[in-house]
């Protein structure tokens, strides 16, 4: 059997293969209040039916502030909770487990009146009819409230079934944000420490879910405007995550405006590289994205212990059943749901 299709155990959570459904901002909540559709209901579930191992749901925000637009996902309210259960559910009867992506926006929230950040520093954007409205500086206090906000969040999520919970601290997100030189110059302990937001919020996180379900770190291992910072930084903040109670890290990478001289690749596996460095250096297990679709190259990174496990995200969009057909494809065998078995998967 391939390794692709072999199982896979971290803390409590078992899942069935290496495959996993990156986090892929809907957008799609017409009443903007965070609560998911029957939109979700479908595209969630059909990816459990179709052979995926972990789903892990979009960006869902924390604070109806911390929303990229307001169309995203939230998981802000209590009344919340019922519809994710809803979803969940269905997922885990197709034998997939549930993660979900938990996000602030900070100085991205593009639909915000006015944006909160570390600074005020706008974000850069390539043409100026992309500009959002500049940040406010988030005093120390309400850092520490969006910390307590992550921790409710994850709360909610426990409480909705999620087997996992994704924090995002990746693509120029709010924790992105304070670990990065060039968003962050305050001058308080969220200034003077950069890893310490992040830290704050993956203990917090990590505090308040049980012990047996993993967290996971979404980061961007570099930045790609000039000036940015590099690799080994990332896997210094990112051994402070570690130790803060991150189990298992999704290695991604930019996000934090657009490109200077580094481009970001845009060739099948360009990132694995950067997921395998965090495996060697920080010893922990870790998910590889970006153009893994292609099944051959997908095996390969899990077998060659490049990463643990593999997330798909736009070949999943085109392929809800990538999962089966990866099977199909290097194992020969496959087993869709019944009422699907004459489909020739
Ligand atoms: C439509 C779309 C929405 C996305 N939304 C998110 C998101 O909510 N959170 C996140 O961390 N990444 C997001 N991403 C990035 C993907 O999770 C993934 O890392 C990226 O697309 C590279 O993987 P791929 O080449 O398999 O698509 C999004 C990507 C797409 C295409």
């Amino acid at each position: 059997m391939s390794t692709l299709n072999s199982s896979f155990q971290i803390k409590g959570l078992e899942l069935k293969n290496r495959i996993v459904m990156s986090p892929m901002c809907q957008y799609s909540v017409e009443a903007e209040d965070g609560v998911p559709t029957d939109w979700h209901f479908v595209h969630y579930v059909s990816r459990a039916v179709g052979g995926t191992g972990l789903v892990i749901l979009e960006a869902a925000a924390v604070a109806p502030e911390g929303r990229i637009s307001n169309r995203d996902l939230g998981i802000w309210s209590d009344e919340q909770i019922p519809a994710y259960k809803k979803l969940v559910d269905e997922i885990h009867k197709h034998g997939a487990k549930a993660g979900i992506q938990l996000a602030h926006a900070g100085r991205k929230a593009q639909d915000a009146k006015q944006p909160v950040a570390p600074s005020d520093i706008p974000l850069n954007v390539r043409n100026a009819e992309d500009a959002l409205t500049s940040p406010r500086a988030l005093s120390t206090e309400e850092a520490e409230e969006i910390v307590e906000q992550f921790k409710e969040a994850a709360r909610r999520a426990v409480e909705a079934g999620f087997d996992t919970v994704e924090v995002h601290g990746a693509h120029g997100y709010l924790i992105h944000q304070f670990m990065s030189p060039t968003v962050n110059n305050r001058t308080d302990a969220y200034g003077k420490d950069l890893a310490k937001f992040g830290v704050d919020v993956t203990q917090a996180v990590s505090n308040v879910v049980p012990k047996e379900i993993p967290v996971i770190m979404r980061m961007s291992a570099i930045e790609y405007e000039d000036g940015g910072y590099e690799m080994d930084y990332a896997i210094e903040i990112a051994k402070q995550f570690k130790a803060a109670g991150a189990d298992l890290f999704d290695v991604s990478t930019g996000g934090e405006g657009p490109p200077g001289k580094l481009k970001p690749g845009n060739y099948p596996g360009y990132q694995v590289p950067f997921a395998r460095a965090f495996k060697e250096v920080l010893e922990v297990p870790v998910i590889a994205v970006g153009m893994l679709e292609d099944f051959a190259l997908a095996e390969a990174t899990v077998a060659s212990d490049d990463a643990d496990l593999i997330a798909v995200g736009r070949g999943m969009l085109k392929d809800p059943y990538w999962g089966l057909h990866a099977e199909r494809h290097l194992d020969g065998e496959v087993h869709p749901p019944t009422p699907y078995e004459r489909g020739n998967f």
